[in-house]
């Protein structure tokens, strides 16, 4: 007799209890509402006994956590970006990689909009100098005094879908945009943004603000350096929501140390959590642990479309968001 076996996946982070309750409903699951992140032989192991895993950017996918992998079919990433993944391993596995593109991209582009801000008007610097007992009184010029959002221009380097999402929001300030990417816009898109596209030199030349929202990968490893950053105004401040690595954050900690620029706000970091303990120390710099997707809504929304990828994948329908469709040749 046949039996029909119950597919079992890897949720490899927490999840929403509700998501994972509406999960155990159709599969058998491994949970991590503990949180802890595995190591990579427990997540080698893991992936060995599953047949899908949703993960996140903290699971690196790769040949040797594929190793052992044999029933497994898709690996869901919760996040859009997926530099944790090695594609073509993933590929060569015969294994389906996933992400979760265009359900944040407005939540992200919010919260690039709301650290820029924070940056440029010494926000979180003003709260902790209230709260260290150091606001006695109001004064025109010893209050912390930062520089303008209005009328500035803005220089996005990355102009993908949150990059866009963001020279949108910049239009409502009055800000000029101009923006650097690997491939220049079509002009509509470029008019629907009021960006123009600008090589990287001149951008870090002309902008009064810089974020970015570029995808991590080897050749962008370290975009931003000493090197760039000193074609950079002294007033101008630096913005980065797309990945640690794309800043080399000790050339950072000196440039800000230095005044080489006015301020920097910073939701990735090198090696994060951990942030290296000379941005720690200084005043200029606003620090947000990876939270610009971070909207319960977004998060469920993220989860909701990594699950569809999964189930898509384990009916044997192409999953919405596929990131390698060469595997299924
Ligand atoms: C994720 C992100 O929360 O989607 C991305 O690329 O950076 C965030 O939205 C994070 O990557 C989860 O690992």
């Amino acid at each position: 007799m046949n039996t029909i076996q119950t597919p079992k996946i890897l949720v490899a982070r927490s999840i929403f209890p509700d998501a994972l309750a509406a999960l155990r409903q159709s599969f058998e699951v491994i949970d991590n509402q503990a949180d802890r992140v595995f190591t990579p032989a427990e997540l080698q192991k893991l992936l060995s006994e599953v047949d899908a895993a949703l993960v996140a950017g903290s699971e690196r996918i790769d040949a040797n956590a594929l190793a052992q992998a044999k029933k497994l079919k898709i690996v869901a990433n919760i996040s859009v970006g997926y530099n944790n993944f090695d594609v073509p391993a993933i590929t060569a596995a015969g294994v389906m990689a996933t992400n979760t593109p265009d359900v944040l991209t407005n939540t992200t582009a919010d919260f690039g909009f709301a650290l820029l801000m924070a940056t440029a008007r010494r926000v979180t610097e003003s709260e902790h100098w209230i709260r260290n007992g150091k606001w006695d009184q109001w004064s025109i010029t010893h209050n912390p005094l930062g520089m303008d959002i209005h009328g500035s221009t803005l220089g996005i380097i990355g102009m993908g879908r949150i990059g866009q999402g963001i020279a949108k929001r910049a239009l409502g300030f009055g800000m000029k945009v101009i923006y650097n990417n690997r491939r220049r816009l079509p002009e509509a898109d470029e008019k629907a943004c009021g960006a123009t596209y600008v090589d990287k030199e001149s951008l870090l030349r002309q902008a009064d603000h810089v974020i970015l929202v570029l995808p991590y990968s080897a050749e962008n490893h370290h975009t931003i350096g000493a090197k760039e950053i000193a074609l950079m105004k002294p007033t101008a401040t630096l913005v980065n929501i797309a990945r640690g690595g794309i800043v080399d954050d000790v050339a950072l900690a000196q440039a800000l140390r230095e005044k080489k620029i006015f301020a920097a706000g910073l939701d990735v970091f090198e090696g994060e959590p951990v942030v290296h303990p000379d941005l720690l120390k200084l005043s200029n710099v606003v620090l947000a642990p990876h939270i610009a997707s971070g909207t319960e809504k977004t998060r469920r929304a993220m989860v909701d479309l990594a699950i569809q990828n999964v189930r898509a994948a384990l009916a044997g329908d192409r999953p919405p968001s596929l990131i390698n469709p060469e595997v299924l040749k």
